[in-house]
């Protein structure tokens, strides 16, 4: 990184906002001395508002103090634990600012930088930093400050405040601070000496007093920014999502339902199309924490691979119900065991128990698959690093643990049950075999469909970024329309096993994937100019979708793109994502042009808007409850066929008879523009239970053409009455659902008799994708529309009001 040799390149930014405040301090970096010089330290009131307020801070205090960007020669920033969505603001902003302004990104403990705090307001001894972690539970931490500077004692974990209180001592003279205090200081009061308020929360001060000390001991190198690359930084979570706590409870459970996929079946499924509820791989294989009832499997395999150190189906058994453990298997297409994993998180460490795959799959990658899995469970419970013990005499494993970055660094003698010693090996969590984060890449889908062939583009250059749901997305384009790159992280497979998206699961895959994404969205754009690369600061502007979506999937995609910008002095621009359905039809249809009729068919949304121009829309008509996608994945959930719903049921239904079944039109003659699909999806469900309690076998094909076509049926009505009250002569679609090879069939008829001409975007830009957003940011950038630092992400918007 060429930047960094600028010679007053030498400050270091530090921020942290897992609290409700936010912390920022300025430094300058003495690399002769390896000492940090405070320039500033603030303290700024947030209340939940970080994202607004954090940037703006940021660049005020610049300002004041007559620091420009390019001298700032390190980022640090607080990776928690505290509040998710505080730390994920940091975080993705942190990333953001470090990508654009290529410079190394350091994460910082949020109770470390606390209890500097506290050293600086020079309290010495035994201290307790205790931060909120809802639930009842707290972060705590205890520390010995001295002259030297603090002494950690151990790592991160959670703990039930009472009971963190009850296991101190009364009247000891432990100094206690900690944001948790707020709630709980009656609990700690008598159990040591509270601190005074202002040292409960992080300060600027006390961040880069921990990262000096880090730098002395060699950890850390604030101008090493190979080393400290902003993809690698990651939150302290220290538990899993609520989900796949939930889950982990009930697939512990040896019980009667179906635990092989932890989702109750309404139906037997013996089709071949009937996924399993996670996705499999190329081989088919697919990987899913382990549940009680394959423990017997698991044993099974155990006594043949393992000798006379296998564990039994009670010894496993046992381990998965343990919250510190994280267990994982494949499972072959006939659905048995073929390969396991086990992992003990012990004080910040993943120790693996076991890793173990039937020789015949052996080089396919499972072993290294399922150590990614618990490397990634690890990393969410605390866990920095893994080790492992391994035979002396198998070299083989030797040799695949260091190929993973293992090191032997030492010998456990007579550690098997035969007497044999053991190797031991730690390293560095094993990275997922995906191409990032566990997630498949998916590039230049939009970029090769679309008809461009652009080389030397135009000005602007605009990088967009989409992180409204569950894909993690990025496109360039440039001042033709032409889109140059684009790239999709899809998380898909984190998702299935629950049926559906969960939220805080999304947000953390986007925390994990958005640097890798954009980076790779970055070089493909600068292949497709021939160039060697493109940096950040040689972009015109960086958008992304600031709403409509899940809120905290949005705010990483908005905190990471405004930070960039802000990195790369371009302007910010901020999309809505429906908007972005719209534009996906110039992809197919570059002169599409408005007045149109759009039908806007996804998981979230069915609506016909009538655009007008580009920018003015007004939504002719809206569904009263479900929408076209829910409805298609709530069908297929009742049916037990797997997430997301509608790519499986438009595949049964191809093989079916549409009038088999005569289920409901919902409203087709209402004679409004309005929709409403629970109706239909509920009279699918209730045929599927009358048809089993009569014994009758369930014809998938027949009951999926059937619900497809009542869906079509009242979509093409309405969309033909929208045009008929617009005239508008353009007809378009939008969303996942538009993905529906019926649906679009359909609508090649309909538009071909009415004489309209029809538009439909390539299937990859039907489903969430940057390039949509990448052309909206287009016009938006042309007329000016820019977006300031405080912009936050919105659950909500209103598609006609102008932004
Ligand atoms: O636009 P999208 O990716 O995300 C939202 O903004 O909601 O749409 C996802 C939705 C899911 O409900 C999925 O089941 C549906 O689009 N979908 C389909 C098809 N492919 C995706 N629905 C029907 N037929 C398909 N082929
Ligand atoms: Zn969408």
């Amino acid at each position: 990184m060429g930047s960094s040799q600028h010679s007053a390149q030498n400050y270091l930014l530090a921020f942290d906002t897992a609290n409700e405040l936010i912390a920022i301090g300025l430094g300058i970096l003495h690399p002769d001395s390896r000492t940090v010089e405070c320039v500033a330290s603030r303290h700024i009131e947030a209340h939940r508002a970080s994202n607004t307020r954090l940037l703006p801070s940021i660049d005020e205090l610049l300002a004041e103090t007559g620091v420009a960007r390019d001298e700032i020669a390190c980022v640090a920033c607080g990776r928690g634990p505290g509040s998710f969505t505080g730390v994920r603001i940091c975080i993705a902003t942190a990333k953001g600012m470090a990508s654009a302004l290529e410079v190394p990104l350091i994460g910082i403990s949020t109770l470390d930088a606390v209890a500097w705090g506290m050293h600086h307001a020079g309290l010495r001894g035994d201290t307790l930093v205790l931060a909120d972690a809802m639930r009842k539970e707290v972060y705590p931490v205890r520390y010995v400050l001295s002259d030297e500077g603090i002494r950690r004692l151990h790592a991160d974990r959670v703990v039930k405040a009472h009971m963190e209180a009850d296991q101190l001592e009364q009247g000891t003279t432990l100094a206690i601070a900690g944001d948790a205090l707020v709630k709980y200081a009656d609990l700690f009061e008598g159990r040591g000496t509270l601190a005074s308020e202002d040292l409960w929360t992080p300060q600027g001060s006390g961040l880069l007093l921990a990262v000096q000390q880090e730098w002395c001991d060699g950890a850390i190198d604030p101008f090493d920014a190979h080393r400290h690359d902003p993809a690698f930084l990651l939150p302290v979570y220290t538990r899993l999502s609520d989900a796949e706590e939930n889950e982990r409870i009930r697939l512990a459970k040896t019980d009667p339902r179906d635990l092989h996929t932890g989702v109750q079946r309404a139906i037997p499924v013996a089709l071949d199309t009937a996924l399993p509820d996670a996705q499999s791989d190329d081989q088919g294989v697919v990987y899913r924490p382990l549940d009680a009832s394959s423990a017997a499997a698991v044993a099974l395999l155990e006594s043949q691979l393992m000798g006379s150190d296998a564990w039994n189906e009670h010894l496993v058994a046992d381990d998965l119900s343990r919250k510190d453990r994280t267990w994982w298997a494949a499972f072959d297409a006939q659905g048995n065991v073929a390969g396991y994993a086990g992992g003990w998180i012990v004080d910040a460490r993943l120790q693996i128990l076991k890793v173990a795959c039937l020789s015949q799959l052996r080089r396919q990658g499972i072993a290294r698959a399922l150590l990614g899995y618990l490397a990634s469970d690890a990393r969410d419970l605390g866990a920095a690093e893994a080790t492992l013990e391994v035979r002396v005499s198998n070299a083989g494993a030797q040799a695949f643990y260091e190929s993973l970055g293992f090191k032997n660094v030492g010998r456990r003698p007579h550690y098997y049950s035969d007497r044999e010693d053991a190797y031991i090996y730690t390293g560095p969590l094993p990275l997922a075999s995906h191409d990032v984060a566990g997630m498949e890449l998916l590039v230049g889908q939009a970029a090769d469909e679309g008809d461009f062939h652009a080389v030397a583009a135009d000005p602007p250059l605009i990088l967009a970024i989409e992180s409204s749901c569950d894909e993690t997305a990025a496109a360039v384009v440039d001042g033709g329309g032409n889109l140059l790159a684009d790239a999709i992280a899809s998380q898909i497979d984190f998702h299935a096993r629950f049926g559906g998206v969960v939220p805080e699961i999304a947000s953390r895959k986007h925390i994990e994937a958005i640097c890798g994404v954009t980076q790779v969205c970055l070089e493909g754009a600068a292949q497709r100019l021939g160039r060697s690369h493109l940096r950040w600061c040689d972009l015109d502007a960086v958008a992304v979708t600031y709403a409509p979506g899940l809120v905290g999937a949005l705010v990483v995609g908005v905190a990471f793109a405004k930070a960039a910008a802000w990195g790369a002095n371009i302007p910010f621009i901020g999309v809505n994502h429906l908007e972005g359905h719209l534009y996906a039809n110039k992809i197919a249809q570059p002169d599409i042009a408005p007045p149109m009729v759009v039908s806007l068919v996804s998981g979230g949304h069915t609506m016909l808007v009538h655009v007008r121009d580009w920018g003015e829309y007004r939504i002719l008509g809206s569904t009263l409850d479900d929408a076209v996608g829910e409805a298609f994945d709530k069908v297929a959930k009742a049916l037990g066929l797997g997430y997301p719903g509608g790519p499986i049921i438009s595949k049964l239904a191809a093989q079916g008879d549409p009038a088999a079944i005569s289920f409901p039109r919902a409203m087709m003659h209402s004679g409004d523009l309005s929709f409403s699909l629970s109706g239909l999806k509920t009279a699918v469900i209730t045929y599927i239970h009358q048809q089993e309690r009569s014994g009758a076998e369930l014809n998938l094909p027949d009951i999926a053409a059937s619900f497809q076509a009542a869906v079509i049926d009242v979509q093409v009505s309405k969309a033909g009455t929208a045009l008929d009250q617009t005239g508008a002569r353009e007809f378009c679609l939008g969303g996942g659902v538009a993905a529906n090879p019926a649906l679009r069939a359909a609508y090649e008829q309909a538009c071909a008799r009415r004489g309209v001409r029809l538009t439909m975007p390539p299937l990859s830009a039907c489903t969430d994708n940057a390039s949509m957003i990448a052309l909206v940011a287009l016009d938006r950038y042309r007329k000016g529309r820019f977006f300031g630092l405080d912009a936050d992400a919105m659950a909500h918007v209103d598609l006609e009001q102008p932004y």
